[in-house]
């Protein structure tokens, strides 16, 4: 047995209180739901910004009868005292509440700033007064920057080349910080590329696979920002959801206060990527078997190339991805043929 299945089986045994920030976004709504379905007690905090009520709808509706154990707080990380209230009595913080995006970043890094820095410290702070017993957060992989080694590990790290970059940056820092001066355990998660169900194809900054899964479906217009031989390493969303509650979880004090790359270890280029989505869904649709991708201009600061090494992860936390891009992108194709076709 996977040492997550074993943990999984623990906690049922043994539920424990969970915060979700970000509970109506994409990665948090599915926290929700796999915590809620393993028997755990959760609150969720999310203000909404780019998260949607429906995700937690559909996230309660998957955890049937265990819906009654979660709590929403609406509210926004801001505001030091919705933290406090959203971490009194929590074991657990999962924080994933935040201004994600590149582009948005450095459309508006103000804004970015104020969720991703003032919002992180105040939860950090909230989490660190009530005791919990680890926080876990969300990092990412644009913290490697103008870094060109691959695959990336997690000592080395480049030049931040987006405000967003930055503000995960100062995260980790904060993080470190906290364990240093106070004793209060973390551990950040540095995703790569998360997608899966839920993920928003139609906001104001969608990502890649949701975008083109929804043109493709919809007999859109596919575009690939420069040549489309830029590749990252696509993580699904499982895969992030078993790192989160491994970490949680974890006691060793060795593997505590420590950033970890999530992600499959696995590099498929966007051209790749484009095949790949337009072969799932064209049993769906099947006129999407003819779209050809349309290029156009290389996007300011993304990163050039990505490909985590997952060893540290494998090591010191467990972690044993199931889903490669493959299996992640069926998955995920399903989920977007019934949901925004
Ligand atoms: N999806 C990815 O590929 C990826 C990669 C690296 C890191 N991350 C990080 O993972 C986390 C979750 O990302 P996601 O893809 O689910 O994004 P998302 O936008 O779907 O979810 C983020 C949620 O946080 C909420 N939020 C934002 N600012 C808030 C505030 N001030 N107060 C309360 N709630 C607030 C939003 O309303 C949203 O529901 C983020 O921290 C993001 O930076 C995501």
């Amino acid at each position: 047995m996977s040492a997550y299945r074993d943990l999984l089986e623990k906690l049922r045994s043994a539920p424990r209180k969970w915060l979700v920030t970000g509970a109506a976004g994409f990665i948090g709504s599915n926290l929700v739901e796999a915590l809620l379905l393993n028997g755990q007690t959760v609150s969720g905090l999310d203000n909404f910004s780019s998260g949607y009520e429906k995700n937690i709808d559909l996230a309660l509706a998957a955890a049937k009868d265990a819906a009654k154990d979660f709590r929403f707080i609406r509210g926004d990380i801001r505001d030091a005292a919705v933290c406090r209230e959203a971490c009194a009595g929590v074991d657990f913080v999962l924080h994933q509440a935040a201004l994600g995006s590149v582009p948005r970043s450095l459309d508006d890094p103000a804004t970015s700033n104020a969720s991703n820095v003032d919002g992180f410290l105040n939860v950090l702070l909230a989490a660190r007064d009530a005791g919990v017993k680890n926080f876990v957060y969300a990092s990412s992989s644009s913290i490697y920057g103008d870094e060109t080694t691959l695959p990336n590990v997690e000592e080395r790290i480049g030049r931040a080349l987006s405000p967003y970059a930055v503000s995960k940056h100062v995260n980790e820092l904060y993080a470190g910080v906290f364990a240093e001066a106070y004793g209060f355990r973390s551990i950040g998660l540095r995703y790569f590329n998360v997608f899966g169900q839920r993920q928003d194809p139609f906001g104001a900054y969608p990502t890649v696979i949701p975008l083109w899964f929804a043109a493709l479906l919809r007999g859109g217009t596919v575009y690939i920002n420069g040549d489309g031989e830029t590749s990252r390493d696509f993580c699904f969303i499982d895969n992030c959801v078993q790192a989160n509650i491994l970490a949680a979880c974890c006691s060793d004090p060795g593997a505590l206060d420590q950033v970890y790359n999530i992600s499959y270890g696995q590099q498929t280029t966007l051209n790749e990527l484009f095949a790949l989505i337009r072969e799932e869904v064209t049993e769906q649709a099947p006129a999407a078997a003819t779209v050809r991708p349309v290029y156009r201009d290389f996007r300011p600061g993304d990163v050039r190339h990505t490909r985590a090494d997952i060893g540290k992860a494998q090591r010191l936390l467990g972690y044993a991805p199931e889903f490669d891009i493959r299996a992640g992108l069926r998955k995920a194709g399903v989920w977007y043929a019934a949901n925004c076709a």
